[in-house]
C-alpha cells in the first residue's frame, strides 16, 4: 500500500474489538462532545456505536475542523485504534469521514443498536409475572394499561444514557431483574407484595421520554427539565385516572415508591423513602444498577488487567480476573 492508498474498510463490530486493533470502520457517531484536556487543549469526546453496542471515541488533532464536520446520529468511516482506558476499550481517531449516497459498503441495519437478549420474550415473562402474582382488580388493570401504552417501546429502552443498563432492552432487564427480586424479598420481610410490584414496574418508565438514542443520545427537553422520576409519577397518574374508584390510599404509597426510589434528595429523589416498601424498591433498584456495573466491567476487560481503573459509581477499583 502506498500513502495515497486508502485503507480498505473492515467491518469489525464493536463487540469484536480487541485492545490495540488497528480498524478502519463505519460506525454511527451517537453523541459529540468538545472537551478540554488538563492542558487547556480541545479535544473532541465521541461515543460511537453499532447492532452489537457502543465505545468511547476520542479525537485530539484537527478539533476544529472534525467539530464542524460531525453530528451526532450519523455514520462515518472511521480509522482509529483501539486502546484500553480506564478498564474500557475505547477508538483513539486519526481519520474520519463522511459517508455519502455512493456508500453502499455498509448496512444501516447495522448501526441500529439492537438488544443484546430477546426481549419480547423478556417481556412476555414480566407480564406472565405480574399476571400471576397480582389479586388486586385495579393493579391488574393498570398493568394492562401499561402493556398497551408503554410495551412496545419498553422493549427497544436504555435503561439510562450512562453507568448502568445504558444498552437497547437495558430498562427492561432493569425493570425484569427489580421485580423478580421483589418476589423473592417480599415475602422475607411480609411487605405488600403487589404495591412493590407496581412500583418495580414503573419506577423508571418515565426513562423512555427522559433521553432518546436515536439517531442521537440526547437527552429531551421533558427529560432535561423534569426527569424521569417525575415523569414516572405523571404516566403512572394518566394511567390510574383512566380506571374507576382505583383506592387514593394505594394510589398514594405508589406514588410514594416512584418518587422515593433514587433514596435521597441530592441523588433527585423528591422524597425520602418513608415505607418499608418504598425502602426497599430503593435498595432493590441500587442493587441492580451497582450488580450491572461490575457485569458490564468485567465484560469490557481485555483479561490483561488484574484490576480495573477506579470507577466512580462504584467508589473503587474491580477485580478482572479470578485468582
Ligand atoms: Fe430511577
Ligand atoms: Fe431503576
Amino acid at each position: 500500500m502506498n500513502l495515497f492508498d486508502k485503507p480498505p474498510v473492515q467491518t469489525r463490530f464493536i463487540d469484536s474489538l480487541r485492545n490495540n486493533d488497528k480498524v478502519t470502520c463505519y460506525y454511527r457517531v451517537q453523541e459529540v462532545v468538545k472537551k478540554k484536556t488538563k492542558n487547556g487543549d480541545d479535544f473532541l469526546d465521541l461515543t460511537v456505536m453499532d447492532k452489537t453496542g457502543r465505545m468511547p471515541a476520542k479525537i485530539w488533532n484537527n478539533v476544529d475542523e472534525y467539530s464542524k464536520l460531525i453530528h451526532a446520529g450519523e455514520i462515518y468511516k472511521i480509522s482509529g485504534e483501539i486502546r484500553e482506558y480506564k478498564g474500557k476499550k475505547q477508538i483513539t481517531v486519526n481519520h474520519l469521514q463522511a459517508t455519502t449516497a455512493g456508500d453502499k459498503e455498509f448496512n444501516p441495519a447495522d448501526y441500529c443498536e439492537a438488544p443484546p437478549f430477546d426481549s419480547a420474550a423478556l417481556q412476555e415473562r414480566m407480564f406472565a409475572l405480574l399476571a400471576a402474582n397480582l389479586t388486586n382488580p385495579h393493579l391488574r388493570q393498570l398493568v394492562e394499561f401499561f402493556k398497551e401504552d408503554y410495551g412496545p417501546s419498553l422493549q427497544q429502552a436504555y435503561g439510562a444514557q450512562k453507568i448502568h443498563h445504558a444498552f437497547a432492552g437495558g430498562l427492561l432487564q432493569h425493570t425484569c431483574s427489580v421485580l423478580e427480586m421483589v418476589l423473592a424479598l417480599a415475602p422475607h420481610y411480609s411487605l405488600d407484595k403487589e404495591l412493590l410490584l407496581i412500583g418495580a414496574l414503573f419506577h423508571d418508565i418515565g426513562k423512555i421520554s427522559e433521553f432518546k438514542t436515536q439517531p442521537a443520545l440526547e437527552t429531551t427537553l421533558e427529560g432535561g427539565l423534569l426527569g424521569h422520576v417525575i415523569i414516572s409519577l405523571t404516566i403512572f397518574l394518566n394511567l390510574k385516572n383512566r380506571i374507576a374508584d382505583f383506592p387514593p390510599a394505594l394510589a398514594t404509597h405508589i406514588e410514594h415508591l416512584i418518587v422515593s426510589h433514587h433514596g435521597e434528595k441530592e441523588y433527585g429523589a423528591p422524597e425520602v423513602p418513608k415505607t418499608p416498601e418504598a425502602y426497599l424498591l430503593h435498595i432493590l433498584d441500587l442493587l441492580d444498577s451497582r450488580m450491572n456495573i461490575f457485569c458490564e466491567q468485567l465484560k469490557n476487560g481485555d483479561g490483561q488487567k488484574l484490576f480495573s481503573e477506579f470507577n466512580q459509581a462504584l467508589g473503587t477499583r474491580i477485580l478482572l480476573a479470578k485468582q
